[in-house]
């Protein structure tokens, strides 16, 4: 797992301060039954000597047994006392205990010195956020992708059930060791965004660092970073090059001129270089690919990327068409 590193630092410090603010909340009550309640001061003073009296029955020696048996015995009484008082009150008997969201954890997002489920979860949701995918995380997935879009004349079934099954495999299987490239090629609505966003949650799911980008914003990016004058780009432009799976969606779509050409080839090679997986998704053919880019770039994109091809009739018109 190598979660975002900004995400990670962001949350740890929410479950510390959660975790603080529980026992902050919990002093709070305290202190509203002592104003209510007095005689549940001295029976607090009493219970919490309680440490102390065990430390003192250990150093004296001779029937330590005997001795914590009646410590405890003794705090059950007190204990007990306490919750009749509350009660009598009309306040529940765990009123001034410490109410931790996480019962496993007491929302430090950890047990020893392994992360909490719930720490991971924090983790994953905020996974979705920062990939840049939005909404489309929730309702694309591998589980809603049906290849019977493709079946109709001009699909190609075969080719997209082979994309799926590869993505979905390489998706399920990410690990620290993956690299694998993929370009997704194809005409619009059909599909390449749908799978490459279920690539990515599924990596989310397993704890790894997803962006998601278009290619104008990713050039945006980096147009701001160097023409901003002061201003920052809109991502951290170390995860473009850092993340663990870059998708670049609709290639073929931004402007071309040297400085953008110079950023794509960027890109592309330092994270080939970097054994960093990608997923490039475009409506340009091979043909127009290398038209469109130099030849150090269409190099790449050819050799480095299992290309897939996705033909057939506009999914969203498909969709339409099926609702009537
Ligand atoms: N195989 C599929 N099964 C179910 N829904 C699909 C499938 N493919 C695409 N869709 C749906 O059709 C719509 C268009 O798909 P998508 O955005 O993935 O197309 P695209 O290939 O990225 O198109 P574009 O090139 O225009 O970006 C989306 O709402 C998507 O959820
Ligand atoms: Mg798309
Ligand atoms: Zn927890």
């Amino acid at each position: 797992m190598s979660y975002n590193r900004e995400d990670y630092v962001r949350i740890k410090a929410e479950f510390a301060q959660k975790s603080i603010a529980a026992r902050r909340r919990a002093d709070a009550r305290q202190m509203e039954l002592y104003g209510r309640i007095p005689e549940v001061i001295e029976i607090d003073r009493l219970l919490s000597k309680t440490g102390r009296e065990i430390m003192a029955v250990i150093a004296k020696g001779g029937d330590v047994e005997k001795g914590i048996a009646d410590i405890r015995e003794k705090n059950e009484i007190l204990q007990k006392e306490r919750g009749e008082l509350l009660r009598k009150n009309g306040y529940p008997e765990n009123y001034s205990d410490v109410q931790y969201e996480c019962k496993k954890c007491d929302d430090t997002g950890y047990v020893d010195t392994k992360m909490c489920d719930c720490m991971r979860r924090a983790l994953v949701l905020a996974g979705y956020e920062s990939s840049g995918i939005g909404g489309l995380i929730q309702c694309q997935s591998f589980d809603n992708f049906s290849l019977e879009y493709y079946q109709s004349d001009g699909g190609n079934y075969e080719g997209v059930r082979c994309a799926y099954q590869n993505l979905r495999a390489f998706a399920e299987g990410f690990n620290r060791d993956t690299y694998r490239n993929h370009l997704l090629i194809g005409g619009t609505g059909l599909g390449k965004t749908h799978l490459s966003t279920s690539v990515a949650k599924t990596v989310i799911d397993r704890g790894f660092d997803v962006m998601y980008v278009t290619a104008t914003a990713m050039l945006a990016d980096f147009e701001t970073k160097r023409f901003g004058n002061g201003l920052s780009p809109k991502h951290n432009l170390d995860r473009y090059f850092d993340a663990e799976l870059l998708i670049v969606d609709d290639l073929g779509t931004e402007t071309v001129n040297q400085f953008t050409l110079s950023c794509v080839y960027e890109v592309i090679n330092e994270r080939i270089n970097r054994r960093k997986s990608t997923i490039i998704n475009t409506n340009l053919s091979k043909k127009d690919l290398e038209a469109r880019y130099n030849e150090r770039i269409a190099s790449r994109l050819f050799g480095e990327y299992i290309p897939f091809q996705f033909l057939g009739r506009d999914i969203r018109q498909q969709k339409i068409l099926k609702r009537m």
